[in-house]
């Protein structure tokens, strides 16, 4: 995959004189809050450095004032970076004159708000199609376009109304279409579906993974949400900053697992892993048998796989059932010969179900064929691996009581 954004060095402080002695201060290690105190000037991000790939979902989270919002709008200078550079498909955003500067937003990215304004007297399409408007395009083709983003958020039909006709979700998929109807390549969407109650808003997580995943060329969203759970959840990649400061950037399994600061760990503290982990995180790697293969082909093809087990599967690939290397061994000692006289019925899962779910199909103790979305055969997962995984949430949580009883110290 490419690399769509770099964001390097990128420092932004509020005030007069930002390049002055509260840079000098930031440089010497001193905190948001000295800083404040002494120059009057607010450290908005400070030493943010990290790449963006093409077709990613990078979720930036924090609490209220940790700088997400400021680092968003660094990226398309809706805030001017103090320092630092910024650098689109391999174009430094910073270095951009004012008219290149709105050709760039105008072209290549769009902006959903918690907050945005729809205009209350047009109707949804033309509140849709004001994008394109803005680029010039015909009344015919951008109604066309508008029409079409309405569909991919599940609001055709509702071309004709006018927004005061809308529930706030509907609102917010509006605002989802009309960023989406100009195709950015960028989509930066700063707590948009925060104001939502939590049905809704998880309807709109899962239609925006179901938008990217539809997508032939698909957008890069940079997703800002104060909430961990809806950024473990969406996103490829989670960046957790605190006081301008980013403390992590990792996959949601980084971020529970192996969080980097006290900070990070006290956040992942109340999550439930098991809810948030996809099976994909412990895949390993399968056999796979045909119905009529012997018990020595079986053998075979584990040995090749590298595993303990082998899937019978049918011509698309599909499985059924399921020869572990103990039975094919015992059954080979017993004097039988066929693969199929040592297979057990086999529990499968999509690789993108989260761990909790897995958890009832191990009771038999047996491998858990991963399957793709067409069905086929694509890995196992191992019983032990699943109460491994959902163990070590308990084993995080223990070590933070552990810290907390302490008094704190970590
Ligand atoms: N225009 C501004 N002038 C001065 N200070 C600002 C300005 N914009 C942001 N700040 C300060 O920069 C810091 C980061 O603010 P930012 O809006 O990026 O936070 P945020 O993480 O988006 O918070 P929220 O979740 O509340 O939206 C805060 O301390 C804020 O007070
Ligand atoms: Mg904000």
């Amino acid at each position: 995959m490419a690399t769509k954004i770099t964001v390097d060095g990128v420092v932004k402080i509020f005030g007069d004189e930002p390049d002055g002695e509260a840079l000098d201060m930031l440089h010497a290690g001193k905190s948001k809050d000295e800083i404040r105190e002494r120059t009057d000037h607010v450290v908005g991000v400070h030493s943010a450095n990290f790449e963006v790939e093409e077709g990613e979902i990078f979720v930036v989270m924090g609490l209220s004032g940790s700088g997400k919002s400021t680092l968003i709008r660094c990226v398309n200078r809706l805030v001017e970076p103090t320092g630092g550079t910024v650098t689109v498909d391999g174009v430094d955003i910073t270095a951009l004159n004012e008219r290149e500067l709105q050709a760039f937003r105008r072209d290549k990215t769009g902006m959903v708000f918690q907050h945005f304004a729809l205009f209350p007297h047009q109707d949804v399409l033309t509140n849709v199609a004001f994008p394109l408007k803005v680029k010039g395009m015909d009344l015919v083709s951008r109604e066309e376009a508008a029409a079409k983003a309405l569909a991919l958020v599940g609001l055709d039909g509702y071309e004709r109304s006018h927004p005061s006709q809308l529930s706030g979700g509907m609102q917010q998929r509006v605002g989802l279409a009309r960023a989406l109807a100009t195709e950015p390549d960028i989509l930066l969407m700063d707590e948009a579906f925060s104001a939502l109650d939590p049905l809704i808003r998880r309807q709109m997580q899962d239609e925006l993974m179901d938008i990217q995943a539809g997508m032939d060329q698909r957008n890069t969203i940079l997703f800002i949400t104060h909430d961990l759970n809806e950024a473990l959840r969406i996103g490829d990649r989670v960046c957790i900053m605190k006081d301008g400061a980013i403390h992590q950037i990792g996959t949601p399994g980084d971020i529970l697992m192996r969080p980097e600061t006290d900070y990070v760990a006290e956040f992942v503290q109340d999550v439930d892993q098991g809810r948030v982990l996809l099976v994909e995180s412990i895949q390993e790697e399968a056999a796979s048998i045909t119905g009529d293969a012997t018990i020595g082909a079986a053998l075979e093809a584990m040995d090749r796989a590298g595993s303990n087990e082998a899937f019978v599967t049918d011509g698309t690939g599909a499985p059924s059932t399921v020869v572990t290397r103990s039975a094919a061994e015992s059954g080979r000692e017993g004097g039988q010969e066929s693969a199929a006289q040592v297979a057990r019925p086999a529990e499968q899962v999509a690789s993108d179900t989260m761990l909790a779910k897995v958890y009832q199909l191990c009771g038999s103790g047996l491998p858990v064929a991963v399957v793709d979305g067409q069905g086929a055969l694509v890995g196992a997962v191992q019983p032990l691996e699943v109460l491994a995984e959902l163990g070590r949430v308990e084993s995080i949580s223990e070590r933070l009581e552990e810290m907390k009883n302490r008094g704190g110290e970590s």
